[in-house]
């Protein structure tokens, strides 16, 4: 830890220290994210856990007012994400406060993040500039929804297992801007997922999980529309009459037009921020794979 940072803080009434989020009940965490209203399950938390890093700040009596956390992609780039800060306490200065910790301690210049609107300006604060915007897509699947996609001639679309997790990998990472595979191993676990492929090569994939209030769809990593829509098409043919959600920068075009008039709505938006990061991401330039549905916003 960087001495430098002060290790406790004064807010409101609090006196408030630092600890490690792994040394935290799982139950805690699960009511302080109840707490501002979102949906994460303890099992979503510990999926979280199992692959990041971070702190909680505790009061006097061990109770969690605050979290925040950060998940490493490798060596250089991580990301940030589970920064809360419980209603009662918030506007003292605390996610400011845990946010100079995790930037210190967490060993990356290169960060993304995907910032609600009560969180922009604490960014904006710390360094990270906008980048996209993300459209957070949820709702029950209402049929008859869009038949799926014809196969060309030499496509096939199947079930992924562990065989097809090194192909995965590799193709996943020039949309994601980095290679992924601890998170993809975590992901292979709880996930049922397709992929799209010509002969050998692997030209699209999508996976789902439980998640929330439902299931989510992500990541979903395609060329262009009409194979994401043809990777995302089973796991909404999967649900309908059932909570889904997929979180995508896309708004227009064939992929936003499917998952839209299936029922999955714009509910909120996001914006994707950046600290030093390489100026390409998610770009499909070069004729490089794009990110269309996203792991979840603290994964990216
Ligand atoms: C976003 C959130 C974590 C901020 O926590 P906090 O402890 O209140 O933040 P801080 O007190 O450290 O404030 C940091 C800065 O952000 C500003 N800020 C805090 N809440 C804000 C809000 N709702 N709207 C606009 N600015 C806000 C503060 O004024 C402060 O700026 P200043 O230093 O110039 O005064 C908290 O509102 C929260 O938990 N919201 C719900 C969950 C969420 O959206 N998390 C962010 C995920 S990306």
């Amino acid at each position: 830890m960087d001495s430098e940072l002060p290790r406790t803080l004064n807010v409101d009434n609090f006196e408030m220290r630092f600890a490690d989020v792994a040394n935290v009940e799982l139950s805690q965490l699960h009511a302080l994210s109840i707490s501002v209203g979102w949906p994460h399950r303890a099992a979503d938390w510990q999926h979280l856990l199992d692959i990041g890093k971070g702190y909680v700040a505790l009061d006097e009596i061990g109770r969690v007012g605050a979290s925040a956390m950060w998940f490493p992609h490798g060596p250089d780039f991580t990301t940030f994400g589970m920064l809360i800060t419980s209603p009662r306490l918030q506007t003292n200065g605390t996610a400011k406060w845990l946010m100079e910790r995790i930037m210190a301690d967490c060993g990356h210049t290169c960060i993304r993040l995907n910032s609600t609107r009560d969180a922009r300006r604490l960014y904006s604060l710390l360094g990270f500039k906008p980048k996209r915007t993300v459209y957070q897509c949820q709702g029950t699947v209402i049929p008859p929804i869009a038949g799926p996609l014809p196969l060309e001639d030499g496509l096939v679309l199947r079930r992924l297992d562990r065989n097809d997790l090194d192909a995965v990998i590799a193709f996943d990472a020039p949309a994601f801007g980095v290679d992924r595979r601890v998170h993809m191993l975590r992901l292979f676990d709880s996930s049922v997922g397709y992929g799209l492929y010509e002969g050998q090569q692997l030209r699209a994939f999508s996976m789902r999980r439980r998640f929330g209030k439902g299931h989510v769809v992500g990541p979903v990593i395609a060329r262009n529309d009409e194979d994401a829509i043809r990777v995302t098409h089973p796991h909404v043919a999967a649900h309908i009459d059932g909570f889904l959600r997929l979180d995508t920068h896309f708004d227009t075009g064939p992929f936003a037009t499917f998952i839209q008039q299936s029922g999955l709505v714009i509910y909120d938006t996001v914006t994707t921020m950046v600290r030093q990061e390489a100026a390409s991401y998610g770009t499909g330039e070069d004729g490089n794979p794009v990110v269309y549905g996203m792991v979840s916003q603290s994964l990216g």
